[in-house]
């Protein structure tokens, strides 16, 4: 049977993650949304589908606004709520999409039981644990609910060491954990160019600004774009991750999980080095770090515990 992948919230990152999705034909595809004008899900969905003949793709892809359509998901994709507008941090999105959040992880629970969840929605780490705390209620367990961030924010520190040493993006790694903050924890000594640590390859202060750009990246571009955030390449990193799951690759990547204990962090989702495949988060791994590194993590979770506290339960 084909995979079926839903995607809450056709706006920029949703119709960007369906559109890469579609590329690699990984299953039905279908776009779901609570737009003002009731027609745009569908609108976005046949858009789609039209680039198929031109790409040489046959995935379908339903744009809908009813979750009977999304019925029994395999991996179900939030990106519903609303972006950062530029002076706007993550947190300052907290109040909004708590209320959205709530309500989509609902739907989700009673329409897609089985489903993997894989949370967009900023701000993310806390965005990710109320999903959880709604979907556990009804069964989830923690390994089904995940979110997306040290995808990104790992792609967008190979994008400036790749610039920075005038090399193939194909010959960099970068590990950056910790929560989808300003605080966010790029880990240089684990961060390589063909498998050479980067430390190693360019003078500290130029680990240091790149290290400072990642931290910067989101900021960076809501800058650039004035009327929204990021789309294209938070978009490629929930597709990396859909099929990693799907094709059950084992694929470790730094994600958003559920900590209980790990990294001596305790009740919080969190971004860490995990094992993607068709169970999920299927492994948390934990690296050795060095007191300075830590001293960062910790920073880092603190900041997340601050905007977990913006939760009104
Ligand atoms: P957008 O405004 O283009 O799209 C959001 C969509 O959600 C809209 O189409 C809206 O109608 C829909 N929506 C709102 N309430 C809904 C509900 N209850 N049910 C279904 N759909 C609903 O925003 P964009 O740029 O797509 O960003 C979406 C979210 O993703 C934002 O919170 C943004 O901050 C976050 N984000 C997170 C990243 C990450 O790395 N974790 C990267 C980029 C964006
Ligand atoms: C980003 O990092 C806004 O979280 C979003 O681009």
């Amino acid at each position: 049977m084909k995979n079926k992948i839903t995607i809450v919230g056709a706006g920029f990152v949703g119709a960007t993650t369906a559109h890469w999705l579609a590329e690699r034909e990984l299953g039905d595809i279908v776009l779901l949304d609570i737009p003002a004008t009731e027609t745009m899900p569908k609108g976005k969905a046949l858009d789609l589908m039209e680039a198929g003949p031109v790409l040489g793709y046959d995935t379908k892809v339903v744009g809908t606004t009813d979750y009977a359509d999304a019925a029994n998901s395999d991996v179900v994709v939030v990106t519903a709520g609303m972006a950062r507008k530029p002076g706007m941090t993550r947190e300052d999105l907290v109040g909004i999409n708590q209320k959205i959040i709530t309500d989509v992880a609902n739907n989700i629970a009673a329409t897609s039981p089985n489903a993997i969840v894989v949370v967009v929605t900023n701000p993310l780490d806390t965005m990710t644990f109320l999903a959880y705390k709604v979907l556990s209620a009804k069964g989830f367990p923690k390994n089904r609910v995940i979110g997306q961030a040290g995808v990104l924010d790992s792609a967008r520190m190979r994008t400036f060491m790749a610039m920075e040493m005038g090399v193939s993006v194909e010959n960099t790694h970068a590990f950056v954990l910790g929560g989808h903050g300003d605080e966010m924890v790029p880990l240089t000594r684990y961060s390589t160019i063909a498998g050479i640590p980067m430390t190693e390859l360019m003078p500290k202060e130029r680990v240091d600004a790149i290290v400072q750009r990642t931290r910067q990246g989101g900021a960076e571009i809501v800058n650039l774009l004035k009327t929204g955030s990021a789309y294209f390449a938070p978009g490629a990193a929930v597709a990396e991750m859909v099929e990693a799951i799907l094709k059950d690759k084992k694929l470790v990547r730094p994600c958003a999980a559920y900590l209980d204990g790990e990294y001596g962090i305790k009740d919080m989702y969190f971004g860490v080095p995990v094992v993607l495949g068709r169970n999920g988060c299927e492994k948390i791994i934990e690296v050795a770090l060095t007191d300075e590194e830590s001293a960062m993590m910790n920073k880092s979770a603190e900041l997340v515990r601050g905007t977990m506290s913006a939760l009104k339960f």
